[in-house]
């Protein structure tokens, strides 16, 4: 086979696949869907997903990727033979959509980040106002969107261990010491400790059906399943490496992340008594308005350093979203991955102006009438969201009906001895054979009537 590229070692491949999962998903969308959905109950509902469910689909999908040595079409092609390799296009296809809207979100962060650090921003007194007005300048956030796919493009154009694998080198232990950084500080602001009360005492009664479908679509998203990007990554991994102890390493590293961001958001949030602002807005309006009050130098500083960590965060996930579709036609095609690195990129900030246009500045994008007149940008992310439940039912599918548990397991013992005869083995086959398809299917549909229909009309 010619040189696809592989990662260096263990450390590169956990690295990459970590930085895939902390994205904007763990510091943007955790702690708003958090406070949302009653604080640390919505912790408790996504650990539960997270070990139940996309554990074993994460090890699963590295699984296949490290067998088949190829990208998603590819594994699925090679391991199953007849349309399976459809199934690794529909992922891929996620992909491109998720990268689309991705990609204008990181937009707002990187412009965010430069604003702050030269201090425009900061002069404002409605933060609300300002952001709205700020995400509906189109011409700003083409601007910073094609910066910040163009960087993507420039680590991914690299290769995987020059490209991906040395960005995440330096990105994942920067994102980390800036995250601990702020948490700090943001602990010894006024009120922290009412933040701290508002994120972990659960609040039982916010519980309902929608806290299970966040939860559930959230962790997903977080851990970056579901689409093909951890079996393109498994496919850069070589036979030494312990696929479980891997997977592990990056569930515990994913999910620490979404629960520190939160312990920092919080605080802050107290700090101004916001705790009603919701949704999307809550990191853009809320933390730049405690920006604002710290006094320009250490606003600058701190705030900087905030929407920088963002930028990090969501560098190192959209890197993995282009290796996607990019590994699928280096390996499928037989392209040379420089032109085609910069042909999809190209193609997918196209595929994401809708949603660059949906907060506001075209009516049509703004109010979907088919999608309770939400917004073309919420519209992608939630199918998205729903692509990958689909996508882990279907993977389950796979290994149970064609790959084969046995075969699985003979590819996870590779590199782990012990694992045949552990407590996970049979953890994981009992979840891949039983759990995870069946409540993911369930689930699916169920988020298939609620998104279109409203759940309230069978559970009340
Ligand atoms: N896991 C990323 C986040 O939490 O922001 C988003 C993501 C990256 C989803 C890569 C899916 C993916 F394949």
């Amino acid at each position: 086979m010619a040189n696809r590229g592989s990662f260096s070692g263990k450390i590169g491949f956990i690295l990459a696949a970590a930085g895939s999962a902390v994205g904007l998903g763990n510091i943007w969308r955790f702690p708003y869907l958090a406070g949302q959905n009653g604080g640390a109950a919505f912790l408790v509902i996504y650990l539960i997903c997270i070990f139940t469910l996309c554990f074993p689909v994460m090890i699963g999908e590295i699984a296949i990727g490290r067998k088949a040595q190829s990208d998603a079409y590819g594994s699925y092609q090679k391991l199953g033979g007849g349309k399976w390799g459809y199934l690794g296009l529909f992922g891929i296809l996620a992909g491109v959509f998720i990268l689309s809207f991705y990609n204008v979100v990181a937009g707002w962060a990187f412009g965010y980040f430069l604003e702050i650090s030269f201090g425009n921003l900061l002069d404002t007194q409605d933060f609300g106002a300002f952001f709205g007005t700020y995400i509906n300048n189109v011409g700003i956030i083409s601007v910073f969107s094609i910066g910040f796919m163009v960087l993507t493009a420039l680590v991914v154009s690299q290769g995987v261990q020059k490209g991906i694998e040395a960005a995440n080198k330096i990105m994942m232990p920067a994102l980390y010491a800036i995250l601990i950084g702020l948490i700090i500080y943001s602990l010894t602001l006024p009120n922290a400790i009412e933040g701290v009360k508002f994120y972990l005492v659960p609040n039982l009664s916010e519980i309902n059906t929608q806290t299970l479908f966040d939860g559930l679509r959230q962790a997903f998203f977080s851990l970056s399943l579901g689409m093909g990007t951890l079996m393109t990554y498994g496919s850069y991994v070589d036979k030494k490496q312990n696929i479980v102890a891997s997977a592990s390493i990056i569930s515990i590293a994913d999910t620490s992340v979404a629960f520190l961001a939160g312990l920092m958001v919080f605080p802050m949030v107290a700090a101004i008594g916001a705790y009603d602002v919701q949704g999307p807005s809550l990191v853009f309006v809320v933390l730049t308005e405690v920006f604002h009050n710290m006094g320009p130098t250490t606003g600058k500083i701190v705030g900087g350093s905030f929407f920088l960590l963002l930028c990090f965060a969501a560098l190192t996930s959209t890197i993995s979203l282009l290796e996607v579709p990019v590994a699928y036609l280096v390996d499928q095609k037989k392209l040379p991955r420089k032109p085609v690195v910069w042909g999809v990129a190209t193609l997918i900030f196209v595929v994401g102006i809708p949603s660059l246009l949906s907060q506001g500045k075209v009516e049509f994008f703004s109010h979907l009438t088919f999608y309770k007149d939400r917004d073309f940008l919420t519209f992608i992310s939630d199918m998205c969201d729903l692509s990958l439940t689909i996508g882990g039912c279907m993977l389950c599918i796979f290994i149970r009906g064609k790959w084969k548990i046995a075969n699985m397991n003979e590819e996870l013992s590779i590199g782990n001895p012990g694992y045949m005869n552990s407590y996970l083995r049979k953890y994981v086959s009992f979840s891949i054979m039983w759990t995870c398809p069946i409540l993911l299917g369930i689930l699916s549909l169920l988020i298939i009537f609620d998104k279109f229909v409203g759940i309230e009309y069978i559970f009340g």
